[in-house]
């Protein structure tokens, strides 16, 4: 399941974590990147490969939110709607967001092109509101400057 690349990576970083156990959250982050999610077939495949119980792998998947536990689709838009964000209109345009795209709120796409998830504060307070699309930030947004997005990501 880990590509040749992140096994090769995996050995060097086990000489820099003192057990086997907190290496979890570094292979899980790379199954996520290459799978997009991390499937219960994934969390046993981590478990037999670190030596740990499926049941604390599970455990650091779910606690974490950043992980995955379905697919989602090309673009993962992670709206916002934590206190600053929902006093400047996250709410609003989280909804804006899955009007457009027909989707409820933690859907995918049928086109599997979309996935909207409401999320919390992801610490850009200050530029409020604002959605994570994958790895980048957009903030500052308004409903036109979201439509612009939705746009050019509805092409790419
Ligand atoms: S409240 Fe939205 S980033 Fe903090």
């Amino acid at each position: 399941m880990l590509s040749k690349e992140n096994f090769e990576k995996l050995e060097r970083l086990k000489s820099q974590y003192p057990t086997t156990k907190s290496l979890s959250l570094p292979v899980l982050w790379m199954i996520q990147e290459q799978h997009g999610w991390i499937s219960p077939e994934s969390m046993q495949y981590v478990a037999d490969l670190l030596q740990l119980p499926v049941s604390h792998v599970y455990g650091v998947v779910t606690f974490y939110t950043m992980f995955n536990t379905k697919p989602v689709g090309k673009y993962h838009l992670q709206v916002c709607t934590n206190v600053s964000c929902l006093l400047r209109g996250g709410e609003e345009l989280l909804d804006h967001i899955c009007k457009r795209l027909h989707v409820k709120r933690g859907e995918i796409t049928l086109d599997q092109r979309f996935t909207v998830t409401e999320v919390e504060c992801l610490g850009s307070c200050g530029t409020a509101p604002m959605l994570q699309a994958n790895d980048e930030y957009y903030e500052n947004l308004s409903t036109e400057k979201v439509e612009r997005l939705l746009d050019e990501w509805s092409k790419g």
